[in-house]
């Protein structure tokens, strides 16, 4: 082997590698298709107002490199709701806790206009994402957290080939029913919005309820080794997040780059204070804080944001080295310095020649 494996998928969507890469940063998904990966750009955490403008330059960066769009879809979420009537709504207690850890933590209000401090996860955000992405020249849809019926039917009918996170086999089955063409099995390991179950156990679990739709591996995964290794497994590619956050295309706020250098896998943990989900986040004081004794509960999705989307937002804008985190998966262990989106995807070739090379010595 010299230059990678490619596998069914990889025929089907036109791209190199078996490598795919969610990222929220428009300039890290230009570089992963440039560099024979298939990106697939998040728009769960952008101003409504500004989808069709991040989609328009997506689609003229792109020309006809292929690439997928992300939405996350949970159910049980308003019909619609403003965010000045929900913070009004709030419970007198947690609103109190999360004064004092302003003034502990002498949180700067963020001045930038930004989706944590605008808008509410709600049925009507939703169907405004969901258009436009569908109006977009994507060439893959995938969805988080939960599935939209009509959202696949309408991807499908266009072309776009419909991805969606899974992070149990009940999940899987849910996605299969619906039509959902490729699995994506995120294990406990992932970064973001996660499950119990790791991926190691998780992936041919999903891949023995599948049939004959492929199945991504995620969650953990930061080397070519291991993309091999799920490969190994049966599945047709990995879905990587957390390592392109050292690329200097994603524009990481320098504290938060420099905790995740000095961040191991077990500095990593699942919390439901950054969104009431259970997510696995890198730690910081500001996370820790909410497990101390006498913290309060999380509220859940989508008022944890409505009480503390502010501070989320200030501690990116002002780059704060106390209260800094993120959304990282136990793969942070592979975070060990600036570098590109072009040496990540060299690294990770390398590394699946490396371990097929091992293989073959070893079966000769
Ligand atoms: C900063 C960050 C934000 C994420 N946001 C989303 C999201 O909006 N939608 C989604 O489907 N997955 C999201 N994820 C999860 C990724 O799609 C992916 O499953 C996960 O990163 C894989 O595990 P890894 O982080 O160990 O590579 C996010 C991950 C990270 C690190």
């Amino acid at each position: 082997m010299t230059h990678g494996v490619r596998t069914p998928v990889c025929e089907r969507l036109g791209i190199r590698h078996p490598i795919f890469g969610f990222s929220h940063s428009v300039d890290v998904c230009v570089a992963i298709a440039q560099a024979g990966g298939f990106p697939v750009m998040g728009l769960a955490r952008e101003l409504p107002q500004e989808i069709p403008h991040i989609l328009a330059e997506v689609q003229q960066r792109m020309g006809d490199m292929p690439y997928g769009i992300d939405l996350m879809l949970p159910s049980k979420v308003p019909e619609a709701a403003s965010i000045d009537e929900l913070k009004g709504a709030l419970p007198a207690g947690h609103v109190e806790f999360v004064d004092g850890l302003r003034r502990r933590f002498e949180v700067q209000p963020p001045v930038k206009p930004s989706f944590f401090t605008t808008q509410v996860r709600s049925e009507a955000l939703f169907n405004e994402q969901i258009e436009a992405v569908l109006a977009s020249n994507c060439r893959g849809v995938a969805t988080a957290i939960g599935l939209r019926a009509d959202l696949i039917e309408r991807a499908k009918a266009r072309g776009k080939l419909t991805f969606s996170l899974v992070g149990s086999v009940r999940h899987a089955q849910k996605a299969i029913d619906m039509g959902v063409e490729v699995l994506v099995a995120q294990g406990y390991d992932a970064g973001g919005h996660t499950g119990p179950v790791g991926t190691l156990s998780l992936l041919p679990q999903v891949i023995a309820v599948a049939g004959d739709k492929p199945v991504l591996a995620a969650g953990g995964i930061a080397t070519g080794e291991q993309v091999l290794g799920t490969i190994a497994m049966g599945a047709q590619g990995a879905w990587l997040g957390t390592l392109w956050m050292a690329a200097r295309e994603n524009h990481t706020p320098p504290a938060l780059l420099k905790r995740l250098v000095e961040s191991n896998s077990e500095d990593t943990v699942i919390t439901r204070a950054h969104s009431g989900k259970p997510c696995r986040v890198v730690r910081s004081d500001w996370i820790d804080a909410w497990q101390q004794p006498g913290a309060p509960e999380p509220l859940n999705m989508p008022l944890q944001q409505v009480l503390t989307g502010d501070v989320f937002a200030s501690m990116h804008e002002h780059d704060d080295a106390r209260t800094i985190y993120e959304a990282a998966g136990q793969s942070v262990f592979a975070i060990r310095g600036e570098t590109t989106v072009a040496e990540q995807m060299a690294t990770l070739v390398q590394g699946m020649e490396s371990a097929w090379s091992r293989l073959a010595k070893l079966a000769a």
